[in-house]
């Protein structure tokens, strides 16, 4: 879904550098106490998470249907590849990081994704979601849809995958930017 405009956005030089706050939070709060294991950081973007998580001394997978043409991480711990979700199945992983990826994915891949989950993480895995909202207002943006989440059906989605919720709150403020501040979806799932 919206593979065009993915790629149209990350041709210009507009991506922010700086860490995400949903970053900081996932890293502060559980990755950092358990930082022996691959990280995936599915739909990268521009790559400014995972900067961050190799900073921090985590080894990364990053993988975007889109390549952005400013990747300038040269790392041993580094792996980035231009891929779709469908590569999942091939990947071990400790951390599955899922930043704005939900709401760009239709629901046939938002399925895929989940029972990839279901079938390949073993107990104590973590995945980490951000995601925009179904209860804030529409958005008017003529560029590209969005598919907006609903919270109680992400509950159900995840747990019925097999993980229990480590973390989750639904709010404002969590990604201000200027005059933006959308209603989003934060999520800990861990592996049972
Ligand atoms: C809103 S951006 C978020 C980027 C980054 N995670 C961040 O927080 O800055 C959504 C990203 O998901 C990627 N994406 C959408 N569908 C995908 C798919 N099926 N497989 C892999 N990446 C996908 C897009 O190319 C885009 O880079």
């Amino acid at each position: 879904m919206l593979k065009s405009y993915w790629q149209n956005y990350y041709k210009k030089d507009n991506g922010i550098t700086a860490p995400s706050d949903f970053a900081v939070f996932c890293y502060e709060n559980f990755i950092s106490k358990e930082p022996n294991g691959e990280l995936i950081d599915v739909g990268c973007g521009n790559l400014r998470d995972t900067e961050y998580f190799l900073n921090n001394d985590i080894s990364v997978i990053s993988i975007d249907q889109t390549y952005c043409p400013q990747q300038r991480i040269i790392s041993k711990r580094f792996i980035h590849m231009k891929a779709s979700v469908d590569i999942l199945p091939l990947l071990k992983f400790k951390h599955c990081y899922m930043r704005w990826l939900l709401h760009s994915l239709d629901i046939h891949e938002q399925r895929e994704l989940f029972s990839w989950l279901r079938k390949n993480s073993p107990p104590g895995n973590k995945i980490y979601i951000e995601c925009r909202s179904n209860k804030d207002k529409l958005i008017d943006d003529s560029s590209h849809t969005r598919r907006l989440i609903d919270s109680e059906q992400l509950i159900r989605l995840v747990c019925t995958n097999g993980f229990k919720i480590a973390y989750m709150e639904e709010g404002r403020n969590f990604s201000k930017i200027q005059e933006d501040n959308p209603l989003l979806i934060r999520l800990v799932g861990r592996r049972v």
